[in-house]
């Protein structure tokens, strides 16, 4: 019984050391010491042992199964760490590797445009105001001194939601709003960026929703040359300090006198060419002096005060500073376009 225990052993230990999944090792555990397994089989029949042999045959056959035990314990553990290794091993992380570029968002151009020109007008003074953009009928066309039927009111294609409400067709009636809210007592020095809306057919140079920034200044002896010396230093700050700029008489019910300023033409340096139309100078904006009625409405006195307006649209700026020739690509989303106008 001894040889055969020993056979065994060696048996087990030879099958064990060539296992390679836990799997196999398991069906070699139960082969050896399982209920039907070959050491179990031999320990049945110690019943047929002489009482002097069995303790030395029992102690031979726990070491046998000790050593059978270890063997299949320390197999497992190295299969275990085997498993390991190699899991690390497909997980590893090549810290060399690039990092995947992030893709960063930025500002709208049009955004950029309106917020240099509120940082210009800030440091002269001025305040950044907001107003609805569905307006009331008074607002938009009454308190600018454009009464029902007016037959200016065709200057601007409206889009009415009742007899009363519409998309406000420009920034103009925050200046009405403002002066409201200042209750005629305190200087006003405002401007407002925003969007309006017109029923214009889309087009390259017409767009039903654009922004504009509106311009007012109510005080004291504002006079004609101040809205000038203003326009100027918006006009070289925006599109360089080489650039002239003149005003044309031109007509707006809500300023008298009403003027149009140009300023001269880079392209050309002045000699006239396609992009100022022959003239040398590039229209820019609507301005004049406040009309006194609008003063009025408004609740300032036109016998103290007195004031400039202007309005301008970011859109045609934006255009004419970077060579853009089509007004619909700042609202069509088309990435390849806009990205060009990201800055670092
Ligand atoms: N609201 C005018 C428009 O949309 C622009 C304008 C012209 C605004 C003259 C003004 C101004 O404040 O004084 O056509």
């Amino acid at each position: 019984m001894k040889e055969q225990l020993m056979a065994i052993q060696e048996e087990a230990l030879e099958a064990i050391k060539s296992v390679e999944d836990q799997k196999t090792l398991q069906e070699v555990k139960v082969g050896f010491l399982g209920k039907k397994g070959s050491l179990t089989a031999v320990l049945r029949g110690m019943g047929k042992l002489s009482p002097e042999e069995r303790p030395v045959v029992g102690e031979l056959a726990n070491q046998v199964r000790a050593a059978i035990t270890e063997a299949l314990e320390e197999k497992s553990a190295q299969l275990e760490q085997e498993a390991l290794n190699q899991k690390l091993e497909a997980e590893t992380i090549d810290v060399t590797l690039p990092g995947r570029p992030v893709e960063m968002g930025g500002k709208h151009l049009l955004t950029r445009i309106i917020e240099d020109i509120e940082d210009l007008f800030i440091g002269m003074g001025f305040e950044v105001r907001e107003g609805p953009e569905v307006e009331t009928d008074y607002f938009n066309f009454e308190a600018l001194n454009l009464p029902k039927n007016h037959p200016a009111r065709d200057m601007q294609d409206t889009f009415y939601i009742t007899n009363e409400l519409l998309l406000r067709t420009h920034t103009s009636p925050v200046q009405a709003r403002t002066m409201r809210e200042y209750k005629g007592e305190k200087p006003v020095k405002m401007i407002c960026p925003g969007k309006v809306y017109r029923r214009d057919t889309d087009d390259a140079t017409h767009s039903h929703q654009f922004t504009q920034i509106e311009g007012l200044y109510v005080d004291r002896n504002v006079r004609m040359s101040d809205l000038k010396g203003v326009l100027d230093t918006f006009a070289k700050s925006m599109f360089g300090e080489d650039r002239q700029i003149r005003l044309r008489p031109s007509f707006f019910p809500f300023t008298e006198p009403s003027v149009e300023m140009d300023i001269s033409c880079k392209m050309c340096g002045g000699e006239g060419c396609s992009v100022c139309k022959q003239s040398g100078w590039i229209e820019i904006l609507g301005a004049g002096m406040v009309h006194p009625k609008v003063l009025e409405m408004a609740g300032y006195d036109p016998a103290i005060y007195s004031g400039f307006a202007f309005g301008m649209g970011p859109d045609r700026i934006a255009m004419l500073k970077y060579g853009i020739s089509d007004i619909r690509h700042f609202y069509t989303n088309d990435k390849r376009f806009l990205t060009q106008y990201h800055q670092a």
